[in-house]
């Protein structure tokens, strides 16, 4: 087979053949197909698009490319959560100890971020001595002990979709439907769990602007889990404002644990619970998703989702105190009020200009290599609906300079408009697809 008459083949919109994409896979991850090729390759498929089995023959033949645990000696149902990503979202460090504290084992692998603000992983090392670098023996014993685990992405997995995703993130190929399926999926089969519960975001904060490109993403892996024997659950979520009201690595730690303590945003707690309540469900522990609502909430508020994650932070080596002082998390030495210049009701905070605040306060990385500053970023006092009077804080801006201080500013400027009229509190969940 030659590479060339399959980058041809798909540049003339043909079909590709299981072989073809095993060859291409195969070829790449052992370093038999340059850069260039492979370029011109994810290029055509960009364009070209891929159909659902040729989706599927990717999306296996990446999982296929390293190792593929096998989680069995975990009792239970695993069931793994997965988000595409937005603004302030802190969703993980919330749902995944209060599913883990209803008995339902947690086995996550999350990556770090790049563009925004950081991944879940940064958000995780703002608490001291927390490790995020484990070894798959540890992972697993982790999750048999104490029923959660949240790690750094294992490079034994998948390790096609780490250099494919790496070339794509530099060749303008990221936002191509069944690329980001195939490369989210990849890494989700090969973790081994038996349940999957996607997050899709759509809107302005979101890798999918506009819904029916969420919804078509949200499908397609559905239909790719489904087909490699996973019970699946997608829910499409808005991302037009931020979620809840932090945002920055350890603002968002903070987030987490006053939800855990009871204290969260109805945003937030609306995700939570509808994530959550699709987990319990497909970990068979109700009979329907809405059964599952009252177990979530009674240990949101007995605190035994708290006590969860504090065992899994003293499990990964980290420092527990920071449950009962968060004030101990990295702080900003500049705490700065951005306020409303006129009385009226918020319309929009632009979940975009928000994270890019956070970016040039240093919330977020451009490359693998930036450090990020993990104490930065906003905290939001006011959200779209709520009343405002001219002088009132809309947001908390936690800055380590002057300089970016003011580009923040700047930027929630743009992000914040406010009318005269009254503004209904916008939709989060835009529908559910199993
Ligand atoms: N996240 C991934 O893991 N892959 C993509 O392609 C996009 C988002």
């Amino acid at each position: 087979m030659n590479f060339l008459d399959i980058i041809i083949k798909k540049r003339n919109k043909g079909k590709l053949s299981k072989d073809e994409i095993k060859f291409t896979i195969e070829n790449y991850t052992n370093g038999n197909i340059p850069d260039y090729q492979m370029s011109a390759f994810l290029m055509a498929v960009y364009f070209n698009g891929m159909d659902r089995e040729e989706t599927f023959e990717f999306t296996h033949a990446m999982a296929n490319s390293g190792k593929v645990l096998d989680l069995s000696e975990i009792p239970g149902i695993k069931i793994d959560k997965h988000s595409t990503g937005g603004i302030g979202d802190v969703t993980t460090l919330i749902l995944a100890p209060l599913v883990a504290s209803c008995g339902v084992p947690v086995a996550k692998m999350s990556g770090r971020g790049l563009g925004r603000t950081g991944g879940t992983i940064d958000k995780l090392e703002s608490i001291p001595g927390f490790k995020t670098e484990v070894n798959i023996r540890d992972f697993i014993n982790q999750v048999k002990e104490i029923g959660i685990a949240v790690v750094g992405q294992s490079g034994e997995l998948a390790p096609a979709d780490k250099k494919i995703y790496a070339l794509r993130d530099v060749t303008g190929t990221v936002e191509s439907i069944p690329l980001i399926a195939s490369s989210i999926m990849s890494k989700k089969i090969a973790l081994g769990s038996d349940g999957i519960v996607l997050e899709v975001t759509t809107g302005n904060g979101a890798f999918m602007e506009d819904l029916d490109s969420a919804k078509e993403l949200a499908e397609i892996m559905v239909d790719i889990g489904k087909d490699a024997g996973k019970k699946m659950a997608a829910v499409l979520t808005s991302m037009e404002e931020p979620l809840g009201i932090a945002v920055g690595n350890s603002l968002e730690v903070r987030e987490a644990i006053e939800a855990l303590k009871g204290n969260i945003p109805e945003d937030v707690k609306e995700l939570v619970l509808t994530l959550g309540s699709y987990m319990l469900y497909l970990a068979g522990k109700v009979d329907g998703p809405d059964k599952a609502r009252p177990i979530l909430e009674e240990n949101l508020y007995n605190r035994k989702g708290l006590a969860k994650l504090r065992e899994m932070i003293e499990y990964q080596g980290g420092d527990p105190s920071i449950i009962d002082y968060p004030e101990e998390l990295p702080t900003a030495s500049i705490v700065k009020a951005f306020e409303a210049k006129e009385d009226g009701f918020v319309e929009e905070v632009v979940a975009r200009y928000v994270g890019d605040a956070a970016h040039r306060l240093g919330a977020g990385r451009e490359t693998k290599e930036d450090k990020i500053d993990l104490s930065v970023g906003i905290m939001l006092e006011k959200k779209v609906g709520d009343k405002v009077r001219k002088g009132d804080v809309l947001a908390w801006i936690h800055a380590n300079d002057e300089e970016k201080l003011k580009i923040a500013e700047e930027f929630l400027t743009k992000a914040y408009k406010v009318t005269q009229k009254e503004v209904e509190k916008p939709k989060l969940i835009l529908g559910i697809i199993e």
